[in-house]
């Protein structure tokens, strides 16, 4: 397992993307009260970046689902916490995830929404990883499109380790 030695995206392209990606959010959603919900754990950290870009009326959920172990997909996504019903009912929601991969995790995050009534349902990612999808999803707001490696920091774990990397870096799990 090795991590790469310079970061694939540095801390001030990230700064940079999110402040963009904050004022395209202001302008689409002007308005409408908005409520953000933030998938658990990974997107914490983009999330809190994002947030500060975000009208005062913003509210704000969080979600958390877990379809992985290790660097593979396991194919089920389970839900250990939902927002509030009240704060998603009838409200344009913006469902805030670190990557998109299979599709998997976002696709039931959004299907749980819809159940609670969501009045609109908008998907905002940072990485947008070039694998194969198993659910068609596709995300409206993408920080950074990467190819189909394995990525860890700035919320990213590998077994629930490097999320504290402070920039995003590639980890080859088996090196030659
Ligand atoms: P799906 O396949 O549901 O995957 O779209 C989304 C979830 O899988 C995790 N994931 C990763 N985590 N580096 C990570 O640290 C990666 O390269 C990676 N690819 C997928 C992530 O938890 C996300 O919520
Ligand atoms: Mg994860």
């Amino acid at each position: 397992m090795r991590l790469s030695d310079a970061p694939l995206i540095d801390q001030a392209r990230i700064a940079r993307r999110v402040e963009e990606l904050g004022a395209q959010l202001r302008e689409d959603f002007q308005g409408a009260p908005l409520t953000v919900a933030v998938l658990l754990k990974g997107a914490a950290w983009f999330a809190a970046d994002l947030l500060r870009h975000l009208p005062h009326d913003t509210r704000v959920e969080f979600m958390r689902a877990q379809s992985y172990a290790g660097t593979a997909s396991t194919g089920t996504v389970e839900f250990g916490l939902l927002p509030a019903a009240e704060a998603i009912t009838g409200r344009d929601v913006l469902l805030v995830e670190d990557i998109l991969d299979t599709g998997r995790t976002l696709h039931a995050a959004r299907a749980q929404l819809q159940g609670l009534g969501a009045a609109k349902v908008k998907i905002c990612v940072l990485l947008d990883k070039a694998a194969p999808r198993v659910e068609a999803i596709t995300a409206d707001y993408v920080g950074f499109r990467i190819d189909d490696e394995f990525v860890v920091g700035y919320g990213l774990d590998y077994n629930e380790e490097y999320r504290t990397l402070p920039a995003i870096y590639t980890l080859s799990i088996n090196p030659h």
